[in-house]
C-alpha cells in the first residue's frame, strides 16, 4: 500500500465529495491506489458506483489496519483518454483569429478545449479575411462604453418655441431618419446569426450597432411626436432605395452599402440637421446619432480596406454592387421630396426669398459634402480618384 491517503471527513458524494476526489486523483499515475477515509453514511457504496462510472476501480482496504479506509481508489485512466481527441477552439486573445475556424468549434467559446463529439453548427459567415478588422475588439470596448440613455441623454424637457412651420419640416426630417435607421438595424441584424461566433469581436461589435440603431429609432420618433400626433411622409422612392440595401445577402456587399456609403452620407446629414435644428432637442437627438454613425462607418471601412488587400477582385465586387442597385433605383425618385423640401426650410432659417435661396444652396452644399466624404472613403479602399467619383455619384439619392 502506497501513502496516498484522501479523508472526506463527513462530506458524502452526494454533497461534493467527487471534487475533493478528482482534486486528490489528478496528479497521480493511472494504477495508483488512494485510501479513501470517511464517516458519511453508506460512502463505500457511493464509491464504488462513482469509480465504475468516472473509470476507476475499489479495491477492499488491507484487513487488519488500526484505521482502515472505507476503499482503495485505483486510478483508471478514463480520464485522459476522454479529452485524448480534444482541439482548442484557437486560442482565447482577440489578435489570434484563425482564418476559417473549423463548424464544430461552432457554439464553445474562442480558446476552450472541446472534447470531441458534439454538434457542427453551421455559420456561413466564417472567413476572417471577410469579416474580421483588427479594430474590432477597440472598437466594440470603446462602442460599449459610449452607450447612452434615450432618456437623459436628450433635453426633453427644455421649452422649444418653433414656428409651426419649422415644426413640420422637423417632423418630416424625423419621419425619414426613423425610416432610414429602421434599415438600418435590420441589415446587421440580418448577418448577426450567420457570423461564426470565432470571430466574437465582430458580432459583439454588430450587436452594440443594432443597439445604436434601435436608440436612433427611438429618440428621432420621439421628437417627431413631441409637439403633435402625426409623422410625416414616407416616399415610395425612398423605400425602394432601402428595400435595396436590405434585400443585399453578401455580407461585404451590404456593409459597403451601408457603412461605407450609407451611414457615412448619413454623418454629413445628421451633422447638418445639428447645425440648422431650430431647437436644443432636434440639435442633440442629431449630434448622439452622428457620434454612433461615426463608429458604424469606421468598422465598414476597416474590415473591407483589410479585406481588399487579400480579395484582389473586391473592388469589382463592390463597384457590380452600387451599379446594380443603381439600376435596381433608375425609375424611382430616389430621396423624398419632402424631405429635401423640408431640409430646405430648416437651412433657410426664415420664408424671404433670399432665405429660401440661402438654404436652397446649403443643401447644395449638404449634397457636395456627402459626395466628398465617398469619394474619400472609397479611395481609401483603394478606388482611383476618376472611379470613386463615378461611384460616388451612381449613390442612392436617398442618402442611406
Ligand atoms: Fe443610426
Ligand atoms: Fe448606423
Amino acid at each position: 500500500m502506497t501513502g496516498w491517503r484522501l479523508d472526506l471527513g463527513d462530506l458524502g458524494l452526494d454533497r461534493g465529495a467527487h471534487l475533493l476526489l478528482r482534486r486528490a486523483l489528478a496528479p497521480l499515475p493511472p494504477g495508483a491506489r488512494l485510501a479513501v477515509h470517511g464517516r458519511a453514511p453508506a460512502l463505500a457504496l457511493h464509491l464504488g458506483a462513482w469509480c465504475r462510472a468516472e473509470g476507476h476501480r475499489t479495491e477492499s482496504p488491507e484487513s487488519g489496519l488500526p484505521t482502515p479506509p472505507v476503499a482503495v481508489v485505483v486510478r483508471g485512466d478514463r480520464d485522459d483518454s476522454r479529452w485524448l481527441g480534444a482541439v482548442r477552439a484557437g486560442a482565447g486573445t482577440p489578435g489570434s483569429v484563425v482564418a476559417h475556424p473549423p463548424a464544430r468549434w461552432g457554439l464553445a467559446p474562442r480558446g476552450a478545449l472541446i472534447e470531441a463529439g458534439g454538434p457542427e453548427p453551421h455559420f456561413d459567415l466564417d472567413d476572417r479575411d471577410l469579416l474580421w478588422a483588427d479594430v474590432a475588439p477597440r472598437l466594440y470596448a470603446y462602442a460599449a462604453a459610449r452607450q447612452w440613455d434615450p432618456a437623459t441623454a436628450v433635453p426633453w424637457h427644455d421649452p422649444i418655441e418653433v414656428p409651426a412651420e419649422v415644426e413640420a419640416a422637423v417632423v418630416q426630417v424625423m419621419t425619414y431618419l426613423v425610416e432610414n435607421e429602421q434599415a438600418a438595424l435590420i441589415v446587421p441584424a440580418r448577418f448577426l446569426g450567420r457570423i461564426h461566433p470565432h470571430f466574437r469581436e465582430v458580432i459583439q461589435l454588430l450587436a452594440v450597432q443594432v443597439a445604436d440603431e434601435a436608440r436612433h429609432m427611438e429618440i428621432f420618433n420621439r421628437r417627431a411626436l413631441l409637439r403633435g400626433t402625426e409623422l410625416g411622409t414616407s416616399s415610395a422612392g425612398g423605400r425602394a432605395s432601402l428595400f435595396a440595401l436590405v434585400q443585399e445577402s453578401d455580407f461585404s456587399l451590404a456593409s459597403f452599402l451601408l457603412s461605407v456609403l450609407g451611414e457615412g452620407s448619413f454623418v454629413n446629414l445628421l451633422s447638418f440637421i445639428e447645425r440648422y435644428a431650430p431647437d436644443p432637442i432636434t440639435r442633440k437627438v442629431a449630434w448622439l446619432a452622428m457620434q454612433d454613425e461615426r463608429r458604424h462607418v469606421l468598422f465598414g471601412v476597416a474590415h473591407l480596406a483589410q479585406q481588399a488587400t487579400v480579395e484582389p477582385r473586391l473592388r469589382d465586387r463592390l463597384r457590380g454592387a452600387v451599379e446594380r442597385r443603381y439600376d435596381a433605383l433608375r425609375d424611382t425618385a430616389g430621396l423624398n421630396a419632402d424631405v429635401f423640401d423640408a431640409l430646405v426650410v430648416l437651412a433657410a432659417g426664415g420664408w424671404d426669398s433670399d432665405q429660401i435661396a440661402l438654404g436652397h444652396d446649403r443643401v447644395r452644399q449638404l449634397e457636395r459634402d456627402m459626395d466628398d466624404g465617398r469619394r474619400r472613403r472609397l479611395e481609401r479602399l483603394g478606388f482611383p480618384a476618376d472611379e470613386a467619383e463615378t461611384l460616388s455619384a451612381l449613390h442612392t439619392r436617398n442618402f442611406m
